[in-house]
């Protein structure tokens, strides 16, 4: 980051609560690297006033903002543009400026795909698994179709929310590709191995003895396991996955890489994988897992 001056252009994070973000630590540490003359700041925006908040960003000439809870839908009604993608899942978590306002993207998803491709793990053409049914796990059954999944197959605790994402999904890629299971339904996967994508928030700091599904006979058919969850750095359902020789990953390269992709979009540059890979270590280090 070079020192402020008329020149430097502002990008943020609006959300509440903002305190414990390692957006900043991403952007700012990118910026550095490659010698812009752009600062990354928290917003934190209460209640009521995201409207006013998302108008005034404009006014002051802010380049871009990332957006986190509780705004990730709710600010689709504040954007001048939408992304295709964006709109299909329903939720913005990256506003790039454009003519007259911000154009929505959602990175946490393309992020959560440069993420399994920086661990070699291909998509198009996979069977997968999605564990939950809830806002984050229906963003993920939308970015796997999205990007050519063979087959998904939602598996969720209460089966009438995996059957409506999997409908909606369905319709809106006028496919019919997704399917919809209980928890305990597992038996009823096709063949094969699969990979998994957990994605409830089960397991995150501080219940970390806790698994979405704890038997070993499902574990027995994944052969990768991807958890959106990044706190604790191995949660229980990686250490289930690796326990019966799957590989298993956490989330952190995810919230690496949906900065790394709204940093492109924000700063119209490229970044190396050498790059993202470095700012990952600082993530590790900021949460204590650089061991
Ligand atoms: P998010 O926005 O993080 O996705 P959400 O929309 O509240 O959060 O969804 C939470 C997901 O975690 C749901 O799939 C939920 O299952 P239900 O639809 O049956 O509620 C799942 N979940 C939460 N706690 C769970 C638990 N103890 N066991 C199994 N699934 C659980």
């Amino acid at each position: 980051m070079q020192e402020i001056n008329g020149r430097t252009k502002i990008c943020g994070l609006i959300g509440n609560p903002v305190e414990h973000t390692l957006s900043p630590l991403i952007h700012n540490t990118l910026s550095r690297a490659l010698g812009k003359n752009f600062v990354y700041v928290p917003f934190l925006v209460e209640d009521g006033n995201l409207k006013t908040a998302v108008k005034g960003a404009y006014a002051l000439n802010v380049a871009g903002l990332n957006v986190t809870v509780p705004y990730k839908s709710e600010v689709i009604s504040q954007v001048k543009e939408m992304d295709e993608l964006a709109a299909h899942i329903g939720a913005v978590n990256t506003l790039v400026r454009c003519e007259g306002g911000y154009k929505g993207f959602n990175t946490d998803m393309t992020g959560l795909y440069r993420a399994m491709m920086s661990e070699g793990i291909v998509l198009s053409g996979e069977k997968v698994i999605v564990l939950g049914a809830g806002g984050a796990a229906r963003a993920v059954v939308f970015m796997c179709v999205h990007f050519g999944a063979k087959a998904v197959y939602v598996l969720n605790r209460t089966r009438k929310k995996a059957e409506e994402v999997t409908e909606e999904a369905n319709r809106t890629f006028r496919k019919n590709c997704v399917y919809a299971l209980g928890l305990t339904e597992y038996e009823k996967l096709p063949e094969g191995k699969f990979l998994a994508i957990q994605s409830t928030s089960v397991g995150l700091f501080p219940n970390t003895e806790e698994a979405v599904i704890e038997e070993a006979g499902f574990y027995e058919k994944i052969h990768t396991g991807y958890d959106l969850v990044y706190s604790p750095f191995e949660t229980k359902f990686m250490r289930l996955v690796k326990k019966q020789e799957g590989k298993a990953y956490n989330g952190l390269k995810m919230l690496l890489y949906q900065g790394v992709e709204a940093y492109e979009y924000f700063s119209k540059e490229a970044v190396s994988e050498a790059l993202s890979l470095e700012v990952y270590e600082k993530m590790k280090k900021a949460m204590g897992a650089d061991e």
